[in-house]
């Protein structure tokens, strides 16, 4: 009989894959009780809270490097924070505990609780601020895309590699005023603008994923969603560039103080995730990756996407959970 062999790394690291989907799940259904009720603050702290208690129980010897900001800002998954049981790896983690306040708040589509976790060192250690984005799906060659060329090129250079004509590409861009240009000039392509209120996250891995017909993400959004959408690309593939935003001189001692050396550094996936990483998103409402949270009488229902680069799997974990009571101790 033949014995399969897994190094002992590699085996937690397949075990961890599956343990953060609880981390992502538990946020999800404690942000969800606060669907529809115009807390963001609220529905973002429950999720946090109960990320936290999530991750303390990892075997992992954890620091959070994209969070809900620094220590004097935010009580808990602060930038520098410690979290696991300690008896594990070294590891870098990026939460998005609730990523779409607004959209849990209000009860629309697509809000998720979201994170990656790589080895210590690994993850782009970013500040709360602005990042300017753009980001294609897998298969094209390197450098069809350019974050410094003007937005109608790329989506010239974009259709030319996908063989289409522009009027077949959709680009999709965060509904903001300081996008009015770059849509003006995507539109005069004859290429199609989706609008999204809220989630860049997912707006990103969009790209990557057929079914949603999305092509190319354009715009600014914030820097820690820049990194978790880089740690999902790194998963299941794709070509996506970045530059902080930084435009005050507290922010530019902030960054140096976080260790980035030039502030105007233009970042590849390979910058901000420079190894291998784990990727888990839980739905909080339904949208077009994810369903949210179900309460039913006897069940609440959640489904996860999970990803690894080692191998770009990518699992859709739907759990029916009947144990109440581990969720009312959230
Ligand atoms: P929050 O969950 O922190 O509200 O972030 C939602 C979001 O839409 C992100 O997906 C996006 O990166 C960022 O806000 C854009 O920032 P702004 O709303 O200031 O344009």
């Amino acid at each position: 009989m033949s014995s399969i062999t897994v190094q002992p790394n590699l085996l937690l690291e397949r075990v961890l894959s599956i343990e953060i989907v609880r981390v992502t799940e538990r946020a999800a259904v404690s942000a969800a009780r606060l669907r529809g009720h115009g807390k963001e603050k609220g529905s973002d702290q429950a999720a946090v809270d109960a990320m936290r208690r999530e991750l303390n129980k990892l075997p992992i010897d954890g620091t959070v490097v994209i969070g809900e900001g620094e220590l004097d800002e935010a009580p808990m998954l602060f930038i520098g924070e410690q979290v696991g049981t300690k008896a594990g790896p070294k590891v870098d983690i990026a939460v998005d505990p609730l990523e779409g306040t607004t959209l849990c708040a209000k009860n629309m589509p697509g809000a998720i609780a979201t994170l990656a976790m790589a080895d210590a060192g690994t993850l782009l250690h970013a500040p709360d601020c602005y990042m300017e984005k753009i980001a294609i799906g897998p298969g094209y060659p390197k450098g069809t895309i350019d974050l410094d060329a003007p937005a109608d090129a790329n989506i010239l250079s974009l259709a030319k590699a996908k063989g289409v004509k522009p009027s077949e590409i959709t680009a999709i861009l965060l509904d903001r005023p300081r996008h009015s240009d770059m849509i003006a000039a995507v539109r005069k392509t004859g290429a199609a603008v989706t609008l999204i209120s809220d989630g860049d996250v997912a707006g990103v891995i969009h790209c990557a994923e057929p079914k949603t017909g999305i092509d190319i993400y354009l715009g600014i959004g914030g820097a820690p969603e820049g990194v978790l959408a880089a740690a999902a690309l790194r998963c299941i593939g794709g070509q996506m560039q970045t530059r902080l935003v930084i435009d005050s001189e507290a922010l530019r001692e902030r960054t140096r103080k976080m260790g980035i050396k030039d502030p105007r550094k233009k970042y590849e996936i390979e910058d901000m995730v420079k190894g291998d990483c784990l990727f888990a998103a839980t739905g909080v409402t339904t949208g077009p990756m994810l369903n949210g949270v179900k309460f039913g009488q006897n069940l609440i229902e959640t489904e996860t996407v999970v990803m690894r680069s080692v191998t770009g799997t990518v699992r859709r974990i739907t759990a029916e959970h009947r144990q109440f009571d581990k969720f009312h101790l959230d």
